[in-house]
């Protein structure tokens, strides 16, 4: 008997205020013409008062659970990537398993910054398929407004606010579910993208810093590796794959990936330009518009995939 992680729903959770290109460059020199031609973003949500990664985080999950038709009382795994926790400790897991009303289960965050879910996802298949879990929520969620430096023009304009869900739950001798996984990190390029304060050296929060020509540069050739290295690990081809739900990190990040793999640009799911760059939620809340506006569809073979701060990076196939 085989045991694969079926995912059973998903959901996801904006802020309520959008902010357009237009509004930024009222504040920071820049202009809607360079962001949208240099990244394809036209607009990202910031959370206001009251809205942090825990609440998000809850909502996407609830609407997951929704989704799959399953209580919160099921839940025995809650895994949640952020690199904006609500604290220091405890993780925002425990936050939001008090939350839904989840009275004793495993709860704990993940911290790989923008390929986090692609880590927690691989976390919680292995937890389910090694008999660990039975019904997880894995969640990505994040509050980058609160780390970006809104003086810097040269990250300020790439960042959202958002989180997204998914709910597995163990099936034996299933055609669905999670195929395979491949992650990977390599601390030499901490500088290239990092947050230059910490608990334990600066004792502030910090601010986030990129060099973002250099990490573009990365990302396309560490991102097509990855994908590859997961498409063939599941014993498929490029030309099996219905679907690609990349990190939103920038249009044409998305386009040179697609390019070197071979994949026709329309299989490939593209929320960036509404979102921005979500971090760890950049998957899931793909992932679950591309299932609500019926692009993803039961019995498709999607492949996700991202890379950051780290760098890390990670892929994985499933069918849905
Ligand atoms: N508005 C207007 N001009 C801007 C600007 C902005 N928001 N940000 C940068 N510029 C300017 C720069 O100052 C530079 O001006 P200069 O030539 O006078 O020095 C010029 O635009 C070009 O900057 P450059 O950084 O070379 O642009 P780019 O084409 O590499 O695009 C990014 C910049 C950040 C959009 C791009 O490098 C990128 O997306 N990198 C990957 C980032 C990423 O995905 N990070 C997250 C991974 S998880």
């Amino acid at each position: 008997m085989t045991v694969r992680a079926i995912i059973a729903g998903s959901g996801s959770a904006l802020p309520v205020r959008r902010v357009t290109n237009d509004e930024l460059a009222q504040t920071v020199d820049t202009s809607d013409a360079w962001i949208v031609e240099r990244t394809g973003i036209r607009a990202r949500h910031i959370a206001g008062e009251g809205e942090t990664t825990a609440t998000l985080a809850t909502a996407a999950a609830r609407k997951a659970l929704a989704a799959a038709g399953i209580d919160a009382a099921a839940v025995d795994l809650i895994v949640l990537a952020t690199a904006t926790p609500d604290q220091t400790f405890p993780a925002t897991a425990t936050k939001v398993q008090d939350a839904l009303g989840i009275v004793d289960c495993v709860a704990f965050d993940v911290a790989a910054v923008c390929s986090g879910f692609l880590y927690a996802l691989s976390v919680a298949d292995n937890m389910i398929r090694g008999g660990g879990a039975r019904t997880a929520l894995v969640i990505g969620a994040e509050t980058f407004s609160r780390i970006i430096d809104w003086e810097d023009r040269t990250t300020c304009v790439l960042f959202g606010d958002g989180a997204g869900a998914m709910v597995l739950t163990a099936e034996a001798d299933s055609d669905r579910g999670i195929l395979a996984t491949a992650l990977h990190a390599d601390g030499r390029h901490n500088q290239l993208l990092y947050v230059d304060g910490g608990v334990s050296t600066t004792g502030t929060v910090g601010k986030l810093r990129m060099k973002g020509s250099e990490v573009f540069r990365h990302a396309v050739v560490n991102l097509a590796a990855v994908l590859r290295e997961a498409i063939d690990k599941a014993g498929l081809s490029v030309t099996d794959v219905d679907w690609v739900v990349p990190h939103q990190a920038n249009a044409r990040i998305l386009d040179a990936t697609a390019r070197k793999l071979g994949l026709p640009a329309e299989r490939v799911v593209v929320t960036v330009d509404e979102h921005a760059n979500t971090s760890a939620a950049s998957v899931p809340l793909a992932f679950d518009v591309a299932v609500r506006d019926g692009r993803i569809r039961r019995g498709d073979l999607i492949v996700l995939e991202a890379m950051g701060g780290g760098f890390t990076w990670g892929a994985a196939v499933a069918r849905y």
